[in-house]
């Protein structure tokens, strides 16, 4: 059983499609062992204290700077003895030191379809308000690897999600999580933790499942 820690800085509903794909027994040979906030009181705290998970808040803004938080978060971590690190919403920028330490073991879900709409800046509804104002038709979900590039490690699952007519950031956003993000995270997530995940460059292939 592999540890799985989610990083969270808000209403955490990717943490819970995590939780209810675990309790569904979605989550092949992983179990979520640690929830970590970036942010005193935010919801997903809560989400994983009714679930019975381990919340630990480190505070983005009781930290210097960016190298100070980062080697925090990476001493918990291995402290908790993580084998796979979930970003689920989590807002707060680490520095290369940190996503060299845990290299393809972290995930991040971005609610767009990389290489659109990512990079310093889009993060949360400013995606979907730049998706919008760009008149596009489609977007989506990405689930992909964390390198030292914001939004630029190799990409894992995507899925396609339209943009309708009279649509706002929140319905947009809305749309793209409970169509793919719930989805494709857990999913990304089981294939890590079956060891079914094959990075090469920038590319993953998927392997079949394990006989
Ligand atoms: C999600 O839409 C996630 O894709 C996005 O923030 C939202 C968090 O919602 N993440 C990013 O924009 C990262 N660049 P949640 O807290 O309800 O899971």
């Amino acid at each position: 059983m592999l540890n799985i820690a989610v990083l969270v800085s808000g209403g955490g509903t990717n943490l819970q499609a995590l939780i209810d794909a675990e309790k569904a027994g979605k989550i092949k040979n992983g179990r979520i062992s640690l929830v970590v906030a970036s942010r005193p009181g935010v919801y997903a705290l809560e989400r994983a204290a009714n679930a019975g998970i381990e919340g630990v808040v480190l505070a983005r803004k009781e930290f210097s700077d960016v190298d100070a938080y980062s080697e925090a978060l990476e001493n918990l971590l291995k402290e908790k003895k993580t084998d796979l690190i979930v970003l689920a919403g989590f807002m707060t920028i680490t520095n290369e030191k940190f996503t060299k330490a845990f290299e393809n073991k972290i995930i991040n879900v971005h609610p767009a379809l990389i290489p659109s709409f990512c990079g310093k800046g889009f993060y949360g509804l400013h995606v979907h308000e730049a998706a919008l104002a760009r008149g596009v038709k489609l977007s989506g979900a990405t689930v992909h690897f964390v390198n030292e590039v914001c939004d630029g490690g190799p990409i894992i699952l995507q899925k396609a999600v339209s943009v309708e007519n009279g649509d706002t950031p929140e319905t947009l956003q809305r749309r793209i999580m409970e169509q793919a993000e719930w989805q494709l995270l857990p999913e990304a997530v089981s294939l890590f933790c079956e060891g079914r995940l094959e990075v090469n460059g920038a590319v993953v292939t998927i392997l079949p499942p394990k006989a």
